[in-house]
């Protein structure tokens, strides 16, 4: 036996096939408390991050928190993300006459890819650093998707405008209330970052290498993707259709579990009670609509659907996601469910690209060990 190659007897054995409880990072940028139902981000209760903070004073908070000097002021934030948002048009005729991509997520894939790691010396954005390119980038891109999917032609972005506020109106074509642009600054300041989930993980393990920002993020978005990830809360719109009316809950449900399926909006490797970001959606769906027919439906459709799962699975603490309330606040905005990971994506890019600020200052490749269980040699299998 040679050099370095472990021996059959020496192989580590894996802890959990989910990497449950290991911890692969130290972080300034959020810290979530799973049975408490407690997420702490930069330094606030993430339900206070909410009032002290719109989208643009959450991401400095964020990049502040990662050790990025000097600390950005929200309003340096708002005014170079606004050049983003301008700079990123520029992109959207290729993207566009691309068409490769069949959803708007893929397509948003597919247009941070056209975002280069370091811009060369004549590109029209070369002087907005990467973290705020693929955020501006991120609004842009998923509006244009979004439109080109109904026939329209894009909305040029407004750099004087909010991020939130011009991302609505780049969508729809039409200035939104001020309800509508404070809805959706709820939920871009509240999924911004949420400890070493699997886009997070999959980001540091990509900046580790030293690949660059977009890459990091690029990476990141194809990790949220998953509907165990960042893609459900679609699903979760499918199921409130396909349950339809009221008499239908109970049988649907019923059927469902006892089928074996997954109920999108349930449950979190976490979280073992309420994720208290269901509660900032609904408060602020409720607000934005004024508890209308569709929220009342889902929120019976909850009742049920938790009494249905802890008796099916008593051994398990199985409670409402983030998800769940994510896909009625964003239909109560008009976002189609096929963009629904998109608008996640283009909050959660500000925590991304924190976590890789954090992890290029460590400086070390990410470099776990597998544990091998195939066929070995047959001189050593027999030893
Ligand atoms: N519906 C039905 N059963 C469920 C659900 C659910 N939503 N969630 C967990 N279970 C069951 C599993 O089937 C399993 O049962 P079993 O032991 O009888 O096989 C048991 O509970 C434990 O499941 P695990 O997969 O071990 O739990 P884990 O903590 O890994 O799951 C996950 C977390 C993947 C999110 C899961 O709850 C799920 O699939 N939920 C539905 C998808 C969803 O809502 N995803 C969004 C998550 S939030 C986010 O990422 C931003």
């Amino acid at each position: 036996m040679s050099g370095n190659v472990t021996l059959k007897s020496e192989t580590p054995r894996v802890s959990a096939s989910g990497l449950d409880n290991v911890v692969a990072a130290e972080t300034a940028l959020s810290h979530v408390d799973g049975e408490a139902g407690r997420l702490i981000v930069a330094g606030y209760e993430v339900e206070d991050l909410v009032k002290a903070h719109d989208f643009e004073g959450a991401a400095a908070a964020l990049w502040t928190a990662a050790g990025l000097e000097p600390a950005p002021s929200e309003a340096e934030v708002r005014e170079a993300l606004g050049r983003a948002r301008e700079a990123a048009y520029g992109y959207i005729p290729a993207l566009l006459s691309s068409k490769c991509h069949r959803t708007v997520t893929e397509g948003l894939r597919s247009g941070l890819s056209m975002l280069a790691d370091e811009p060369d010396r004549h590109a029209a954005d070369r002087d907005i650093p990467a973290h705020i390119r693929a955020l501006g980038a991120a609004a842009v891109m998923t509006a244009a998707l979004v439109r080109a999917e109904a026939g329209k032609s894009p909305v040029a972005p407004d750099a004087r405008a909010g991020h939130a506020e011009d991302f609505l109106r780049m969508l729809r074509d039409e200035t939104p209330s001020d309800a509508e642009a404070e809805a959706l600054n709820a939920y871009l300041v509240t999924v911004a970052d949420h400890g070493m989930n699997a886009s997070t993980f999959t980001a540091r393990v990509i900046a580790s290498t030293r690949a660059g920002t977009i890459s990091a993020v690029v990476g990141a978005l194809c990790a949220l993707k998953g509907p165990l990830h960042g893609g459900a809360p679609g699903p979760v719109l499918d199921m409130l259709d396909e349950i339809g009316d009221r008499e239908n809950i109970g049988p649907w449900l019923e059927k469902e579990i006892a089928g074996g399926a997954r109920l999108m909006g349930f449950g979190h490797r976490v979280y073992r009670v309420r994720d208290p970001r269901a509660d900032v959606f609904n408060k602020a769906v409720t607000i934005l609509t004024n508890g209308n027919e569709r929220v009342r439906f889902a929120r019976e459709v909850e009742t049920a659907a938790l009494k249905a799962l802890r008796a099916a699975k008593p051994g398990h603490r199985i409670d409402t996601n983030m998800e769940y309330y994510t896909a009625v606040l964003l239909e109560a905005l008009g976002i189609p469910r096929d963009a629904v990971t998109s608008v996640f994506a283009m909050a959660r890019i500000a925590g991304w690209t924190a976590h890789v600020m954090e992890q290029e200052r460590v400086g070390r490749l990410i470099r776990p060990q597998s544990s091998y269980v195939g066929d070995w040699p047959e001189d050593e299998a027999a030893a």
